[in-house]
């Protein structure tokens, strides 16, 4: 077996620290330490006369996780949160628009009159922690400040703490699990962005390491052989269940609409949601196989009496330690002519 290497955490520990957010590269920085769908990365961001676009790459998005790419744009404004905070820890405003010309893209305005946001500050801490929590509840204060951290124009934040209603949510969760593990584009797609060890995250910049989810590490061969033979529902609901069970409860962010413009917001507040949890030591990991399968988003949307509203996200939270973070792809690589 592989180990996770002094090179991993070395990488990991350059890549999580500050530069400088009065240039175009440091705002970039801070942009690319956004959470996104399955770390693909799928953004490129060009400097505009304005201030900066963040343009979707397509040639990275997810067409069997995502086929609409609603993953895609949340986490392009997952991306547009955290260079607004970027902007603002230099005294820089920012005024956001989606174009939703061709592919669409995130127009940013920079102006003079920003302020620093503790939020900035969280940056750096924040990751989507994929472990069993330690049962815990949070305190109702400090849910209502991440609730209140996460409103944006036009999405909102829901927040189930009651058991019973955590235990229906999870066996929409099983139910979507179990298409998704049983459709073997889903379960290729996935395979192609698992990363088995430290060498093979460090080579791409990208992906889901296996080290990140307490996964052991493996040659990518070997890794590859393991996968086929034990990614299968049973095994893969039993984690799940034990995971969210183990939470203190499930956030459901929801949008107005159900536009690329609202996918956007709604990344945005889930970012902050992310931002405020992490600055008050509090974890986060995603269960959105019940948004992702759309028969099942409709049996959410009816349990939590959404009416036409659209579930975007679906968070459970908690305490635990942290696990290791994630790599990302050199800032010039994401720079858009
Ligand atoms: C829109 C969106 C969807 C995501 N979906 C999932 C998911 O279904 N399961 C999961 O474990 N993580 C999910 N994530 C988390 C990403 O995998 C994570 O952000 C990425 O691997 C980078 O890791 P980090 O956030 O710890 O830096 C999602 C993130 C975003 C923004």
């Amino acid at each position: 077996m592989l180990g996770r290497g002094p090179d991993y955490e070395d990488l990991t520990v350059a890549l999580w620290s500050h530069r400088d957010p009065a240039a175009f590269m440091g705002l970039v920085h801070y942009a690319t330490l956004a959470a996104n769908s399955h770390n693909a990365q799928a953004w490129r961001f060009r400097q505009t006369a304005e201030g900066v676009a963040i343009l979707p790459d397509m040639g990275r998005a997810l067409p069997a996780a995502d086929s609409d790419h609603h993953h895609l744009y949340a986490s392009l404004g997952c991306a547009a949160e955290n260079l607004m905070l970027a902007a603002g820890a230099t005294g820089r405003s920012s005024a956001m628009e989606f174009a939703t010309d061709g592919d669409g893209r995130i127009e940013i305005a920079l102006g003079q009159t920003g302020s620093r946001d503790v939020l900035f500050d969280a940056i750096l801490e924040r990751q989507c922690t994929r472990s069993d929590y330690d049962g815990r509840p949070v305190p109702g204060s400090d849910l209502g400040a991440m609730q209140a951290a996460a409103r944006v124009p036009g999405c909102e934040v829901v927040l189930i703490e009651d058991r019973v209603k955590i235990e229906q949510i999870l066996e929409l969760v099983l139910a979507a699990n179990t298409a998704q593990v049983s459709d073997p584009a889903f379960v290729a797609e996935l395979k192609s962005w698992l990363r088995f060890n430290a060498r093979a995250a460090i080579e791409t910049g990208d992906g889901l390491y296996s080290g990140c989810s307490g996964s052991p590490s493996l040659p990518t061969f070997l890794g590859r052989i393991m996968f086929g033979a034990f990614f299968k529902p049973d095994a893969e609901n039993d984690r799940y269940a034990r995971q969210v069970r183990s939470s203190s409860g499930i956030a459901v962010i929801v949008s107005e609409h159900d536009d690329r413009a609202h996918w956007v917001q709604a990344g945005r507040g889930y970012q902050r949601f992310a931002l405020k949890a992490a600055a008050l030591g509090i974890r986060h990991a995603h269960v959105n196989q019940p948004v992702e399968v759309p028969s099942v988003r409709r049996e959410l949307q009816s349990l939590l009496g959404l009416g036409d509203r659209r579930p975007d996200l679906v968070l459970r939270f908690g305490h635990a330690e942290p696990m290791p973070r994630s790599l990302r792809r050199p800032v010039r690589t994401v720079i858009a002519a």
